[in-house]
């Protein structure tokens, strides 16, 4: 299967009342052959219980107790929500956060998608114990111009890396059609992140399916 994860980000689109909407929507897209998940803003995360694979956009290590403002796997899994984004460029954090929250996840079964801005980084997310990565090129990222097209040798540097680790890897950054999927898939890609060419579409379904190829 080929995952397709959607990443709401905090847009206005992908919030409330709006992000429910866009939500229902898209939720309705399937093709064989395709996983759809959809990272929706923390406030909005309940909506698990209404649609299907719903994430997270960002966990933490955590177990219940005195962590104010923490987002916990427990209270997520509660939800029904089995996975999270992690680490996405926009929302770093540390090399220990990172591996003690692998081994947290690990402990529950909990399914991260750890981002990454380049090989090192890939690197060193497979030597954690990471089941998935996700490569971003943070300077592509909400553009026009998609990490298949523009650095397709390091999708396949990455894909080597992440495959002697039997890791599987997602890439993202700037995804429009599905040439950017077509592309990423044949350099050994498993799946793609996607958020503006999604979440702000005038027609977001239409979209959506026209990733699919
Ligand atoms: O997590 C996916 C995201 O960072 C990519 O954003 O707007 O370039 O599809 P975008």
């Amino acid at each position: 299967m080929f995952s397709i994860i959607v990443n709401f980000k905090v847009y206005r689109e992908g919030f409330g009342k709006e992000g429910k909407g866009l939500l229902r929507e898209i939720s309705n897209v399937r093709k064989d052959g395709y996983d759809v998940y959809f990272a929706v803003p923390h406030a909005d995360l309940h909506l698990a219980e209404l649609y299907g694979n719903v994430i997270a956009q960002h966990v933490d290590p955590y177990s219940e107790g005195a962590h104010t403002g923490s987002v916990i796997m427990e209270h997520l899994i509660d939800y029904g929500v089995k996975a999270s984004l992690l680490n996405h460029s926009e929302k770093k954090i540390g090399r220990k956060a990172i591996e003690e929250t692998i081994r947290a996840a690990d402990s529950l079964g909990f399914r991260l998608y750890i981002c990454s801005e380049n090989l090192e980084e890939t690197r060193f997310l497979c030597e954690s114990g990471a089941n998935y990565v996700a490569y971003e090129p943070p300077e592509l990222i909400g553009g026009n111009v998609s990490v298949a097209t523009s650095k397709p040798e390091i999708i396949r540097e990455s894909t080597d890396i992440c495959k002697s680790y039997g890791v599987k890897l997602l890439v993202g950054a700037g995804v429009r059609n599905s040439n950017d999927v077509s592309i990423s898939s044949s350099l050994g890609a498993e799946g793609i992140l996607v958020s503006s060419g999604i979440v702000r579409s005038k027609q977001p379904e239409h979209s959506l399916n026209s990733l699919m190829i």
